[in-house]
């Protein structure tokens, strides 16, 4: 690691605190004058750094640009051997994180950008990922899974989202089933997970999990001003939002059977007990969300009592206005 990514890891690490010129050197066997230059090389790239006499350097707290020595401040122990690599600008992370997978990346490797400019979602839609105000994130698994307990993984990511925004930001998130993320009536999060398998066993060779989480975003395109929302965090950075998604995630993945994730999951849901709309085989249905079974299917009531599972791939779903 070079000493400006040194340098910004020391900031990072103390955001409450001041860190005299000095102390930098000191810490990290450089001198003064080479500190001082990485200090200034991170200012001509958009960090905000006070730099008061007899204090010496701090982040400003407005400042939240992705990095890599930011997300690993405030990392769990066990993953801070994770490679991350922040992009400014890609077209979609999910699309770079597979790319890699596919040359061998290790499980683990996480995938960020600023800006995705063509962010993929769920059934060929399009993902808004405007630059600096959200979270685009790719992360390469390789579990021992079966194609079959690949679910598992969608739903155990809901519910690690839903936790972390009430943790830090004591909002009250919901999950609209499959797997996307609402404050209120507004979208603020979706989930991609792309499998790669064999096709003879059915065993995943890798898992490709992509999460958009809108930060401050402000301004959406006209289609989304109604339904798609953002998280406004108050003195949280988009460093620590991302470092505790992924404390949360793989600390929930050790748990991927227990029966009490999928509970909490239906706890969270906006859709179940809700009469809704959906869409199959371009055929519109009315019908009760009933409860969702451990593959993850919707078990959904039609007018006519009839039961059916929905599965996750082919189906969007709205809520019917009574
Ligand atoms: C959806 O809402 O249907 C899912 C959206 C998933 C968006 C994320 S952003 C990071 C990753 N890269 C992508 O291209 N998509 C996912």
């Amino acid at each position: 690691m070079g000493l400006k990514h040194e340098v910004l890891r020391l900031l990072e690490e103390n955001r409450e605190s001041y860190l005299s010129g000095q102390e930098i050197a000191n810490r990290l066997a450089f001198s003064r004058t080479a500190v001082w230059k990485a200090i200034h090389s991170l200012k001509e790239e958009g960090y905000q750094i006070h730099a008061v006499s007899n204090k010496g350097y701090q982040l400003d707290t407005s400042c939240d640009l992705l990095s890599s020595e930011g997300i690993h401040a405030y990392l769990a122990e066990d993953l801070k051997q994770f490679p991350i690599y922040v992009y400014q600008q890609i077209g979609s992370t999910n699309t770079e994180a597979k790319q890699q997978a596919l040359n061998g990346a290790p499980h683990g490797t996480i995938i960020l950008a600023e800006e995705q400019t063509q962010g993929r979602g769920r059934l060929g839609r399009k993902f808004y990922s405007p630059k600096g105000t959200g979270i685009y994130m790719s992360i390469i698994l390789r579990p021992q899974l079966h194609l079959n307990q690949a679910i598992q993984v969608t739903t155990t990511v809901a519910v690690a989202v839903c936790r972390v925004i009430e943790k830090l930001t004591n909002q009250n998130p919901h999950i609209k089933w499959v797997n996307d993320i609402y404050l209120g009536k507004q979208k603020i999060c979706g989930i991609l997970t792309e499998a790669v398998t064999d096709f003879e066993s059915g065993q995943v060779e890798f898992i490709i999990l992509g999460i958009g989480l809108n930060v401050n975003t402000v301004d959406f395109p006209a289609d989304l001003h109604e339904i798609a929302g953002s998280l406004n965090p108050k003195d949280v950075t988009r460093n620590q939002l991302c470092a505790h998604l992924l404390n949360e995630l793989f600390s929930l993945f050790s748990k991927l059977n227990d029966p009490q994730v999928l509970e909490e999951y239906k706890s969270k849901s906006n859709v179940l007990g809700n009469w809704i709309t959906f869409m199959k085989n371009q055929e519109s249905y009315e019908a009760f969300a009933e409860d969702i079974n451990e593959q993850g299917g919707l078990i959904v009531r039609l007018k006519n009592d009839e039961k059916m599972i929905l599965n996750s791939g082919e189906i969007s779903i709205r809520w019917t206005k009574i």
